[in-house]
């Protein structure tokens, strides 16, 4: 039986994410609140696989207020670095510095001197139920590392990351038609499949 879900805790602070997670939930009938209006604090990541802190942000979140819970964690994981990033996505930017992080990174890349750029981007998402069950969905995005950064939409590592099939990045392309393809949306895609549909 489908679990009825009228309220969802966004168990995020990003509000980049927040931001795509509120639009891909508008056709719904359910209301999106984040971590921050409800004063939730930050839960730290101390799992080594984002399924693990997609569950530990959510089961926590729903723990502390009675409501269902959506975690997602997420990450950008390159091949010529050994899948770096990772589950470190966030924290490897100094302070929250995109901008710093996507050199460092175009930098690690060139040190290698590999010529492959591939990448791709993975997120799990977590929804939690209050009542104890925890509902996982999976997504992801394969392409490459841009030679430079393009593009001023979306946020994180956006400006870094061409798609398969396309020759913009994601900071391009912009949310509308990132949404479709990106490993949040084709997680969404499933999570309404079996929450909503
Ligand atoms: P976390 O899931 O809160 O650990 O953060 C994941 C990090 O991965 C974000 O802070 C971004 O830097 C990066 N990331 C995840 N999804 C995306 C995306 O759609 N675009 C760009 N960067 C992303």
């Amino acid at each position: 039986m489908k679990p009825v879900v009228s309220k969802i805790l966004v168990a995020s602070h990003n509000q980049g994410k927040i931001k795509e997670i509120r639009d891909m939930l508008a056709p719904f009938n359910v209301e999106v609140v984040s971590a921050d209006e409800l004063r939730m604090p930050d839960v730290p990541e101390t799992g080594h696989a984002f399924v693990e802190n997609a569950k530990l942000k959510a089961e926590t979140l729903a723990h502390m207020s009675g409501f269902f819970a959506l975690g997602d964690d997420s990450g950008l994981c390159v091949k010529c670095l050994g899948g770096k990033p990772g589950v470190l996505s966030a924290r490897y930017a100094p302070n929250r510095d995109f901008d710093k992080a996507m050199d460092m990174l175009l930098d690690e890349i060139k040190q290698t001197g590999s010529a492959d750029r591939s990448a791709y981007f993975e997120c799990v998402l977590a929804l939690a139920d209050p009542q104890g069950k925890t509902y996982v969905f999976e997504g992801k995005v394969e392409g490459k590392i841009a030679e430079k950064k393009a593009g001023k939409k979306g946020f994180g590592y956006d400006p870094i990351f061409v798609p398969d099939g396309f020759d913009k990045t994601f900071a391009e392309l912009g949310e509308e038609e990132k949404n479709k393809i990106s490993h949040r949306g084709r997680a969404f895609q499933k999570l309404i499949q079996e929450i909503f549909a």
